[in-house]
């Protein structure tokens, strides 16, 4: 199983890493038999799976969900929870709490926090002093959504990139196990990866962190329309989808499916052993 001292060496051993974000059994069983030795339970899965404009109505609650269904599909990779908005802003007594159940009703291995004031590295310090691993999040850190006026990228001036390599900074000194660096320039993610001994995972961060992320539906094109700079797309599933629902609705309607091959009789054919190795490949 992959775990933080794994992700440090790969720090340590320059080898740029891969992590995912996943919010359900079958695709965490996919990406982790895929050998994604990091899968992000986002709180991205307000906005691509529930439908929602901003990560910022995801209450603990929902990640409680779907951190559960990844833990169950998952067995190798390192599992992060994504802490969802006031789940750790209100205290560090409910950030232990809320942390807390991601580690021990949901199966996570570490928690992702936003920000990086002192509030948050204290919270930092705090989880990785019980023994729960913090991974940070600085740049664009969209449950700030309102206060940076929108989706924007971060740490364009010198003041504010000054800013982010403190916090970086603090977040390790903190304990921090890594950091994701978000929407900023790719010198100042450069030179955050420079100068931090832990590791740092980039989504529109240039190509020098020591590891990359995207969200699942942006990678294999769930998400529709034009995609986002930073985003690489390797399949593009909504149309694949499409597609096959258009043919399998035609089929239906001209009584190509079902066929013979997919009738049960009342006699010869053996019935299936078990029902899940037949409806989910086992
Ligand atoms: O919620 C999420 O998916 C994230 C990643 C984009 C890093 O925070």
């Amino acid at each position: 199983m992959t775990t933080v001292l794994d992700v440090q060496r790969y720090k340590d051993e320059g080898r740029h890493f891969a992590m995912l974000t996943a919010y359900d059994f079958l695709s965490a069983r996919i990406l982790d038999e895929a050998g994604i030795p990091i899968l992000l339970v986002g709180d991205s899965l307000g906005m691509v799976m529930l439908g929602h404009p901003t990560t910022l109505p995801v209450t603990m609650d929902d990640m409680l969900v779907h951190a559960k269904a990844v833990s169950r599909g998952a067995r190798q990779a390192l599992l992060v929870g994504d802490m969802p908005f006031m789940s750790y802003q209100v205290s560090t007594e409910e950030a232990v709490r809320n942390a807390g159940r991601f580690i021990q009703e949901a199966g996570m291995h570490s928690v992702k926090l936003e920000g990086g004031g002192p509030a948050i590295v204290e919270i930092t310090k705090r989880l990785t002093e019980i023994g729960i691993p913090v991974m940070g999040h600085l740049g664009l850190t969209p449950q700030s959504v309102h206060t940076m006026g929108g989706f924007k990228v971060q740490g364009k001036t010198d003041a504010q990139a000054a800013r982010i390599l403190k916090d970086a900074k603090a977040l390790e000194q903190a304990g921090a196990f890594s950091i994701v660096l978000e929407g900023m320039p790719s010198k100042l993610a450069a030179s955050i990866t420079h100068e931090l001994r832990i590791p740092t995972i980039g989504i529109g961060a240039g190509p020098a962190t020591d590891g990359q992320v995207l969200v699942f539906h942006d990678a294999f094109g769930l998400t529709t329309g034009k995609a986002p700079k930073f985003v690489k797309r390797y399949a593009n599933l909504a149309e694949d989808i499409a597609r096959a629902a258009t043919e399998y609705a035609e089929d239906v309607r001209t009584g190509k499916f079902p066929g013979p091959e997919h009738e049960y009789s009342t006699n010869g054919s053996t019935p299936a052993k078990d029902p899940t190795e037949v409806r989910y490949g086992g």
